[in-house]
């Protein structure tokens, strides 16, 4: 028995390598790895400069504190803005962290204005995390029963539906911010109207809103653009950012622009490990082999390419409803449950996962290749076949 907590329902496989777009078990067993750690493995597994970057740092200065200053973290803060047009940036360790400040920002902002009771607006079907205000920001009843009381200050809409944002903006006085992911994750990859976003914009500025999008999963290059809402050419006010910024090394981090990003002063939020120089190190190898190896790019062409064969194969089956993706964030969803088709392809040596208990997602390593694209499809399509067929499904390997 493990003295483990037990929070996850584990599958009876631990892995002991790793290996660019490749777990190896201890027998020896290789496997595909189409979910990176949930869409962390950002550069794939154990890649060489990131290995190195790591260890050169933890051999000179793993930790000191926030009470200093720390070169690497105003290093990466400067990379970050760079990139996504935005001021400035807090360091933590997680995406509920990252999301946690948002929130905080949010409130900030709103007792700034004289609003006594800062409501934010989130959606139905999101995931922010499991601290208490992600939990209660998540749109999911299952991740927030036994947990009540949650939180005040949050209006929930309709994921996706415009006109319910305008309809909280008409009567609710006390919004002071929307918090919204560009593609929902563990949603089930829903990619919202080519305009949402660019509405929400508009709402936000008529409102004086903060638009808060919680790039968490969607940042870092894994809609084949640095962050999500680049597909829509806006700016959003605050930016949660963790998952794929370490490339597995524990980091988040919470980008502000304008207003919202002169709220935090001395004393109002931290983080004890937040934005360490062992952490900060990695995430600064991580953003150069994206931009070295074009990473991003590659998400872009290797997602097309992997969705269009999975068109081609899936989409005359019977009980298939839907591919929803862009660059490397794929869904697949079936017309039924499929939380078993994990533990199939495990057995066929593939790394895959179900969200919205019947969406296939597929979130690879951003270095996953036209031949890993491939090789995925030789195991995926039949089992998908097999299932949908109601038989046990071969596999083509
Ligand atoms: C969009 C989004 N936000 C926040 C989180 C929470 O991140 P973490 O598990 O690092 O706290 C996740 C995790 O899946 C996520 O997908």
């Amino acid at each position: 028995m493990s003295h483990v907590m037990s929070t996850y329902a584990r599958q009876p496989l631990a892995f002991t390598r790793g290996e660019g777009v490749f777990l190896i078990d201890a027998d020896g067993k290789r496997y595909l790895d189409a979910l990176a750690g949930v869409a962390v493995i950002s550069v794939g597994h154990c890649h060489p400069k990131l290995a190195k970057a790591i260890s050169d740092q933890a051999h000179s200065l793993i930790h000191t504190s926030n009470i200093f200053h720390i070169t690497l973290q105003e290093k990466l803060a400067d990379r970050l803005c760079a990139l996504s047009g935005m001021d400035n940036a807090f360091f933590c360790n997680s995406g509920c962290e990252a999301n946690e400040a948002a929130i905080k920002l949010a409130r900030l902002y709103g007792h700034k204005k004289g609003i006594d009771v800062p409501t934010i607006i989130v959606t139905e079907g999101s995931f922010h995390g499991r601290t208490m205000a992600t939990l209660t920001a998540t749109g999911s009843r299952k991740v927030q029963a036994g947990f009540e009381p949650l939180l005040a200050g949050f209006a929930r809409v309709p994921y996706d539906d415009v006109e319910a944002v305008r309809h909280v903006a008409a009567n609710n006085k006390n919004v002071v911010a929307m918090l919204v992911e560009p593609i929902t994750g563990e949603g089930g990859i829903h990619i919202p109207a080519e305009n949402y976003l660019r509405e929400l914009r508009a709402i936000c500025d008529q409102n004086g809103w903060l638009l808060m999008l919680d790039e968490v999963q969607t940042g870092i290059g894994r809609t084949g653009k640095w962050f999500g809402h680049q597909h829509s050419g806006i700016l959003p006010d605050v930016m949660p950012l963790a998952k794929g910024l370490g490339g597995g090394m524990p980091i988040g981090a919470c980008l502000a622009a304008g207003p919202a990003a002169k709220l935090f002063e001395p004393g109002k939020h931290g983080s004890t490990f937040g934005g360490n120089p062992l952490a900060c190190a990695a995430a600064l190898a991580v953003l150069d082999i994206i931009e070295e190896e074009r990473l991003i790019e590659n998400a872009a062409s290797a997602g097309a390419y992997l969705v269009g064969r999975l068109h081609d194969e899936l989409s005359s089956l019977q009980g298939f409803v839907q591919i929803r993706a862009k660059g490397l964030m794929i869904g697949i969803e079936l017309d039924r449950n499929c939380g078993e088709l994990v533990g199939q392809a495990l057995e066929r040596g593939l790394i895959i996962n179900v969200t919205a208990d019947n969406v296939v997602r597929l979130v690879p390593p951003l270095s996953f290749g036209v031949e890993h694209a491939d090789l995925l499809l030789s195991t995926l399509v039949p089992l998908i076949r097999g299932f949908l067929a109601g038989t046990p499904a071969r596999s083509a390997a």
